[in-house]
């Protein structure tokens, strides 16, 4: 793996990660509502207890702002003789930084660590076409074409995903 830019570094979530700006680079990807700091550490500690099959990594720049992040989630299954997929969701890079192999970086780290813990497989979902999303109430912004990129990451295209909305 290449290095980061100087004064970068890579790590996982922490529990201080609130005031690192963490909610702020996920605003790239949707709506991420009014978070208060005791909801984050509700969840943050969700996956502390579960850090066997949650792994969320950060990129700090050199004034320890997170201006990158990624998750795998490693699911137990029955078949193939009960075997582990990963699945990767929630990449993203501030705005400001994006076109610096930041992204590869982070999904090179994701798939490290979804080898390491016994996935057979690693999948993830993306956009296939630019389009409008609401990153706040009434607020848009365009979600970009994201194959090329992922391609670029080591993956391939495969299968169609459905979704149901409650
Ligand atoms: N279209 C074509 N090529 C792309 C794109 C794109 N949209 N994005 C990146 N690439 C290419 C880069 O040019 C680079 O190619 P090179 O090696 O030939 O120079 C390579 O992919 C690696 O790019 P990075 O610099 O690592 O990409 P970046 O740091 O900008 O991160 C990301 C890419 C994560 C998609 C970022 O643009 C982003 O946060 N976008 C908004 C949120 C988003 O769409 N996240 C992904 C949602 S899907 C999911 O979470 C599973």
């Amino acid at each position: 793996q290449k290095a980061l830019p100087p004064g970068y570094k890579l790590r996982p979530l922490s529990s201080d990660d609130y005031e690192h700006g963490f909610l702020k680079v996920l605003s790239v990807l949707t709506v991420i509502g009014d978070i208060s700091k005791a909801q984050f550490l509700e969840r943050y500690n969700y996956l502390k207890k579960h850090n066997h099959e949650y792994f969320t990594i950060v990129i700090t720049d050199p004034s320890d702002t997170i201006i990158g992040a990624g998750t795998i989630f490693v699911e137990r299954k029955f078949i193939h003789n009960t075997g582990l997929v990963g699945h990767i969701e929630d990449i993203a890079v501030d705005k400001n930084q994006q076109g610096k192999k930041l992204g590869l970086r982070v999904i090179q780290a994701l798939k490290y660590i979804g080898a390491k813990t016994g996935c057979y497989k690693v999948i993830l979902d993306c956009s296939e076409e630019v389009r409008d999303l609401e990153i706040q109430p009434g607020k848009y912004d365009k979600l970009f074409h994201n194959v090329p990129f992922y391609e670029k990451c080591g993956f391939t295209r495969k299968e169609v995903e459905m979704a149901w909305y409650t």
